[in-house]
């Protein structure tokens, strides 16, 4: 298991990179065995859940290659085992959008119902309330989803909002399985996620007849077959608001490559409100800070407000604010478990329900704290290049999840991060 030793505090100054999304690849690499044949995807960022899915999927039957140019190569030919295994699925609850594909090319499917997570209970009752009303049976057999339709799936009008608005796994999943329906689908309260949009835009290169793309109304006219296609994925917004708030924590200055700041607006906007410069160049942007982090209130949504995922990174952020600011989870509400790690390193938070109170604090000291999940780990490696001392990492496998090499990437413009196994 490797932890990281960071030392701080250290200015970041200079260009990174952002790699292609993994919310994008994940839906995408399930898309592709809507067809039969070899489908080509670029930009698929070489992460821990991607092997996961290329996993998963090699389970079904597919083949998976990367060429040395780094596409990923998906021959869905041959599907002949269309199930997603406990074993693969409990470490990667994205195996959930395998159902909707499998279901609509084999006419059955079994995945394993995705089991508890460190950010919440995450249910999957929305997707499975979509893909009855498009004519699924499903039941529940030794703790995995058995999902038929051996006549085929049939297009309905149908809303997919929950208690927290929109699902973005949940539409991925009924949008893939009604591309293949009879007739047109309607899909209400849609996600609007730029990943969804992803995944909506390579279906139809796919031969998909999807309209309404990146709004919440998605209209699916069904067609009989798909076919393998060629597709760049959009660049990772979460990674490069995860990079924009370690230039901000560390008053220094990034310019990052591969980044689409329409995708990301409500973060830029937050991101000014603080006093951190954001400037559009290039096929990116420039992000600079030299003065005091102003506080912020910051309330998480489905797009286009602000993303969950990068809640605890602003949280390492404002924890260094100067004066009060105030974080309102509304998508995962248990979804802190940095906070208190964020504390030990001298960060002033307190939790009150799905709301953290953040009095800013001129300087975090380094400690010793735990990476939990994904983003969580991400913000205490910013806490880290901020604090003053060594800060000690524990299980650092969550954020190899989705940053590649952060590492590698954040050393040369100035980190000092080093990786030990332990
Ligand atoms: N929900 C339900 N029922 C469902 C599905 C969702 O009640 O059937 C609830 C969830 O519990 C949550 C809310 O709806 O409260 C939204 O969850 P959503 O389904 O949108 O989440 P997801 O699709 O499982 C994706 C991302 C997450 C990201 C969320 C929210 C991928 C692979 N995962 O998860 O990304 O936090 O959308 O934007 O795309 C991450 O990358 O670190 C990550 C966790």
């Amino acid at each position: 298991m490797d932890i990281f030793r960071i030392e701080g505090p250290i200015r970041l100054c200079g260009t990174v990179t952002v790699n292609g999304s993994k919310n994008a690849s994940l839906p995408i690499m399930a898309a592709s065995i809507l067809a039969g044949g070899k489908s080509t995807l670029k930009g698929v960022p070489c992460l821990s859940d991607i092997s996961i899915c290329s996993q998963l999927l090699g389970r079904l039957g597919c083949k998976l290659t990367r060429a040395p140019n780094g596409d990923l190569c998906i021959d869905s030919t041959v599907i002949d085992n269309p199930v997603g295994e406990y074993e693969i699925v409990r470490r990667m609850r994205a195996g959930i959008c395998i159902l909707g594909p499998l279901l609509a090319r084999c006419g059955r499917a079994e995945v394993s119902m995705p089991g508890g997570c460190a950010i919440g209970d995450r249910p999957v009752d929305i997707h499975l309330r979509g893909l009855r009303e498009l004519g699924a049976q499903i039941h529940l057999k030794n703790g995995y989803i058995v999902a038929e339709a051996p006549k085929g799936l049939k297009g309905r009008d149908i809303f997919l909002g929950g208690p927290f608005g929109s699902t973005v796994l949940g539409t991925a999943n009924v949008l893939m399985a009604a591309s293949l329906a009879k007739g047109q689908t309607v899909i209400e309260s849609a996600a609007c996620e730029p990943e969804i949009a992803d995944l909506a835009k390579f279906l139809n290169k796919m031969g998909a007849k999807i309209s309404g793309i990146g709004s919440p109304r998605l209209v699916i006219n069904g067609v009989k077959q798909l076919q393998p296609a060629q597709y760049e994925v959009i660049p990772d917004r979460i990674e490069a608001g995860t990079f924009m708030a370690a230039a901000a924590i560390t008053k220094g200055q990034l310019k990052l490559n591969n980044c689409r700041l329409a995708d990301m607006m409500a973060v830029v906007d937050k991101l000014r409100g603080i006093g951190i410069t954001v400037e559009s160049d290039g096929d990116g942007c420039v992000v600079a800070h030299n003065g005091t982090i102003r506080t912020a209130d910051i309330t998480t949504l489905p797009y286009p407000g602000f993303p969950t995922d990068l809640q605890a990174q602003f949280m390492a952020l404002l924890a260094l604010g100067n004066g009060n600011s105030v974080v309102i989870e509304k998508i995962f509400p248990d979804r802190f478990m940095h906070v208190a790690e964020l504390n030990r390193m001298a960060a002033n938070l307190r939790k009150e329900g799905p709301v953290v109170i953040i009095a800013g604090v001129e300087k975090l000291i380094a400690a010793e704290v735990m990476a939990s999940d994904l983003r969580a780990s991400a913000a205490l490696v910013l806490a880290g290049l901020a604090a003053e001392g060594v800060t000690t990492v524990n299980r650092v496998y969550h954020i190899d999840r989705g940053y590649e090499r952060i590492e590698e990437r954040l050393n040369p413009v100035g980190a000092k991060i080093s990786r030990v196994s332990v």
